[in-house]
């Protein structure tokens, strides 16, 4: 799965006097049906998230209050992404393996999914995943 699948979506907002609102909806503004949503939070100084890939998942990470990186690793190729708006979401394909990580203090990340819960669709071992996409380590 190529890197530039994952892209930035700006996310509709509307805003007036008295703040700011942003929907989302499945299609419309997102490329997939939106099955579950979760979120992250307290995420101590100096900690990371994530380290792994997912094999049919869909997925939508928004910074809904702070800031923090997302590294996607497509096992040919890594991009480095800072998310700290909540009008712009990363859109992450299936197959990417994906590291979180430098969280401001406060932050929040808001992730969409496609799919409900499923510890069968991840690859938690980075070999496991370059297996699969027939690649070995450099
Ligand atoms: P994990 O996906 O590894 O979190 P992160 O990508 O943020 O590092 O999940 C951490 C734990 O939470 C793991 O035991 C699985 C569980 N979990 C659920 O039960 N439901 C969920 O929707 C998610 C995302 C995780």
């Amino acid at each position: 799965m190529n890197i530039d699948r994952c892209k930035l979506i700006d996310l509709p907002k509307i805003y007036d006097k008295r703040g700011s609102l942003i929907p989302i909806e499945s299609s419309s503004t997102i490329p997939f049906q939106i099955k579950r949503i979760y979120y992250i939070y307290d995420v101590p100084e100096g900690s990371g998230r994530g380290g792994h890939a997912h094999k049919e998942l869909e997925q939508l990470f928004i910074a809904i209050s702070g800031s923090f990186d997302v590294i996607l690793d497509d096992g040919k190729a890594t991009k480095k992404i800072n998310l700290n708006r909540p009008d712009v979401g990363l859109y992450v394909s299936p197959m990417m393996w994906r590291t979180l990580e430098n969280f401001s203090s406060n932050s929040v990340c808001l992730v969409i999914a496609s799919l409900a819960f499923d510890e069968n669709d991840y690859f938690r071992n980075y070999n496991d995943y370059l297996s699969a996409l027939n690649l070995t380590k450099p």
